[in-house]
This record gives structure tokens, C-alpha cells and sequence, in this order.
């Protein structure tokens, strides 16, 4: 027989509390169990930063550094988002940094793990975290990092590529935008592209600073 059950997701996993600290939903998630990524996954890499920031960054999903160290951005992307940030006059200690997807999604090449980018149905499963981070934090901004973030916050429709720096009003936050990923600018063709595209992603970050006078 089919099963027509629409896959789980994150929701039955949350705290009771209706409204649960961002600590509380540290602690909760670390059991999610709601998607076959904690099959793969070392730890459940949850968001960080302070409880009173204004702005929450997205990004798609933990990476290989990530998943072992159990913190978000603190790979080669992270380090680059860093620089950029503070390039930006945004001192990263004050935003709180999150994924889409709080597990690493990897597949085996040689002695690598290699990331794989996450399917609509974990995106979807794992919304309730995100969600509830929000909840829990009510950013006056949120910056989508890269395509699986805008469409986890912005729906499927979106295109970065079209409206990346663009600021909106939404349910989630008072100002929302996209960018690209920092990781897309790691994997640019050439020196002259990398920069071109940093400067953009620097001017784009910067841009938030106005919206938090
Ligand atoms: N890429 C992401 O999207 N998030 C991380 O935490 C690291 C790399």
C-alpha cells in the first residue's frame, strides 16, 4: 500500500513551552531525529549568537568543519563571511548565525566528505527549528546566505540571482534580503571575479546597517 503521509518534520521535537528560549531549542534539537540527515550528520549544529541580537544571518546547511566542531560558519565559508562582515562595519559577536538545515548532508568521494546540497523534503523538516529560532529572537533583519536559505524564508519562487540585495517586509522579520553564499564566492572562476563579487556581498551586508538605526 502507499503510505500518504506527508514526511515528518521538525515539530514534534520542539519544547512544549510555547515560547522557548533559543537555549531550550539548542537543547531540543540536539535530539531531532525528524530527517535521515542525523543518520549522516556527526551532531545537530544549531545557531549561535547573542539572545538579544538584532540581525540573524541564514545559511544553507552545516559544512564538514561544522558538523565536527557542532557551530555554525566556522569553516572556510565562515571565515570568509567574517572578514566580509566586519569589511561591512558588522561586528559578527552582535548577529546570530544559523542554518536552513541543521545537519551536514555529505556523500563519500575517496577519504572526503563532500557536501551535498539538501532536497526540498529537509529543508521542509527542518523548518520548525528555524522558525522558532525566529520566533525566539524576533530579528529586526534577516539576510538569506545562498538559494536554500531564501527559499526556506521566501519561498520556492524566489531567485536570488534576480533579486539578491532587494529588502523586503515579511512575516519573519521587518527586513528581509538575500545574498548570495559566501561559498559561492570561494568556488568564483577567477581573482578579478572573487573580488567584483565580495565587494557586492560587502555592500549588500552594509547595507543592513542603516536598517537598525
Ligand atoms: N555553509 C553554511 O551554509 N553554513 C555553515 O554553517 C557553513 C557553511
Amino acid at each position: 500500500m502507499i503510505d500518504r503521509r506527508p514526511p515528518e518534520d521538525a515539530s514534534r521535537f520542539l519544547p512544549s513551552d510555547p515560547h522557548p528560549s533559543l537555549a531550550a531549542l539548542r537543547a531540543a534539537a540536539a535530539e531531532c531525529t525528524a530527517c535521515p540527515l542525523h543518520l549522516l550528520g556527526t551532531q545537530t549544529v544549531f545557531g549561535e549568537g547573542p539572545p538579544k541580537a538584532k540581525v540573524m544571518l541564514v545559511g544553507e546547511q552545516p559544512g564538514d568543519q561544522e558538523d565536527r566542531a557542532g557551530h555554525p560558519f566556522v569553516g572556510p565559508a565562515g571565515k570568509l563571511l567574517d572578514g566580509a562582515l566586519e569589511a561591512a562595519g558588522i561586528d559578527r559577536s552582535l548577529v546570530y548565525v544559523t542554518n536552513a538545515v541543521k545537519h551536514f548532508k555529505w556523500v563519500q568521494r575517496g577519504k572526503r566528505r563532500i557536501h551535498s546540497k539538501p532536497g526540498a523534503r529537509e529543508i521542509r523538516a527542518c523548518h520548525p527549528w528555524l522558525a522558532a529560532e525566529i520566533a525566539a529572537l524576533r530579528p529586526a533583519v534577516i539576510v538569506c546566505l545562498g538559494a536554500t536559505a531564501a527559499q526556506a524564508l521566501l519561498g520556492r519562487e524566489f531567485r536570488v540571482s534576480r533579486q539578491r540585495g532587494e529588502v523586503f517586509a515579511s512575516p519573519h522579520a521587518p527586513h528581509v534580503m538575500a545574498t548570495v553564499h559566501p561559498s559561492a564566492l570561494l568556488r568564483a572562476p577567477d581573482q578579478a571575479t572573487r573580488e567584483r563579487e565580495l565587494r557586492r556581498f560587502i555592500d549588500e551586508l552594509a547595507t543592513i546597517t542603516s536598517l537598525l538605526e
